[in-house]
């Protein structure tokens, strides 16, 4: 059974299509996941706590005050004792909740306080859905790696026909099984770095570069889906902390080469920061502007990371992938730099101006192994990060079987 073991947290907020996920929890049982239910007050009023309870065989939970149910489980363990949080439907309300950290309630308790990734699956009408609002809501939910399905278009309550509904409990339950990843990673380790650093001039002052992390952290939290232990070692970034894995923040090169050799051994490592090549000989005090020329920099060469990690011995990662940002002759010179760092894969990646891949969404890359040139479609950086988990599973799996 596909989800055999794997415990759900399902959260059902107060919509219509709240009738559909007592189908869910049903669905969800037949293969094998354990699902324990938590409701809304007012996902009450339309599906009662006595179905849900039925079709999960458990205790349903409802309160955030209720003195037995915190006895019998303290409501932040409902989350701590889950693979997976599934919140269907999702309303709008409850989505803005989540994306403000409101805590008034047991779903939203619950929702703020959980370490584990989170799946919705929104149902509203469509004027919300298309809401400003809500679109800013669920931007930044996606962001903080929250994973969605749906809702699809078509009829809804009201008489009314659009994007809204949502998605059918198969279809919630594909998504659930592909976030729980069937553990195509599960017992493997990983190390991700991402981000930029930054290299002190002086107390105050460093030399930084334009990388924004999107694409390390969405890597990371890919490899953590398809369930391997991940480790992210991030430069300083906007990004928040993916959801499953473990971070460590770091500030210079050499920071972040120590942190990676402290988190080996690991199966596989993916250098996606963009590391400064050189740093300055830090000044002790901060420095003054004086009469007469402006100070020279002396830059120094940094450690390489993802070379280091290469390098064969015991404690090589069994798999170890380099990107290459190029402006100009892209595929050339990241074959070179395959060679040159000895590392397995390069994901190579166009950064120049009008690609827009600094900072931006979307990613182009094309990955270069062994065997040759792979060429990807444009793709959003989460897309390129799953596709790229995947392409991990498969070649370690492919490995351990020969
Ligand atoms: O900066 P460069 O183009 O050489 O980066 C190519 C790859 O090497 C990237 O995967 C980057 O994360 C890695 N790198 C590193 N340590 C450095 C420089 C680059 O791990 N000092």
């Amino acid at each position: 059974m596909p989800l055999q073991g794997r415990r759900i947290l399902l959260i059902i907020a107060g919509g219509i299509a709240a009738y559909k996920s007592l189908d869910l929890i049903r669905r969800l049982r037949e293969r094998g996941a354990a699902v324990r239910v938590v409701m809304t007050a007012a996902a009450q009023r339309f599906v009662t706590p006595l179905a849900a309870a039925s079709l999960s065989g458990d205790q349903v939970y409802t309160d955030l005050f209720s003195l037995t149910e915190e006895s019998e489980m303290g409501h932040l363990r409902l989350a701590a004792e889950a693979d997976l949080v599934v919140v269907a439907p999702a309303t709008a309300d409850l989505l803005a909740k989540m994306a403000a950290g409101l805590a008034d309630d047991l779903a939203s308790t619950i929702l703020l306080a959980a370490d584990k990734p989170i799946l919705i699956a929104p149902a509203m009408n469509t004027r919300m859905w298309l809401h400003a609002a809500t679109i800013a809501n669920l931007a930044l939910l996606e962001r903080r790696g929250v994973e969605r399905i749906g809702p699809n278009a078509g009829p809804l309550a009201e008489h009314e026909s659009g994007p809204g509904r949502m998605a059918e409990p198969l279809e919630i339950v594909a998504a659930v099984e592909q976030c729980l990843g069937g553990g195509a990673l599960s017992g493997r380790r990983a190390i991700v770095t991402s981000g930029p650093t930054h290299e002190p001039l002086d107390p105050v002052r460093y030399i930084a570069n334009r990388s924004s992390g999107k694409q390390g952290h969405a890597i990371a939290a890919a490899l953590a889906r398809l369930g391997a232990e991940t480790v992210l070692v991030s430069g300083p970034t906007s990004e928040p902390d993916p959801p499953g894995v473990r971070v460590l923040h770091v500030e210079t090169a050499r920071e972040m080469l120590a942190a990676c050799e402290k988190a080996l051994p690991a199966d596989i490592a993916v250098c996606a920061a963009a590391v400064a090549d050189w740093r300055a000989e830090a000044a002790p005090q901060k420095l003054k502007k004086k009469n007469g020329p402006p100070p020279t920099l002396k830059l120094v060469e940094n450690p390489d990371i993802l070379a280091t990690l290469s390098k064969p011995g015991n404690r090589r990662p069994r798999l170890v992938v380099g990107f290459a940002a190029e402006t100009e002759k892209l595929i050339e010179h990241a074959q070179a730099k395959r060679a040159k760092k000895g590392c397995d894969w390069i994901i190579a990646n166009d950064v120049s101006a009008p690609a827009g891949t600094f900072g931006g969404d979307a990613n182009t890359v094309h990955v270069i192994d062994e065997a040759g040139v792979e060429d990807w479609p444009p793709l959003s950086k989460r897309e390129v990060a799953a596709r790229l988990a995947t392409r991990i599973a498969r070649f370690l799996a492919q490995k351990a079987a020969e």
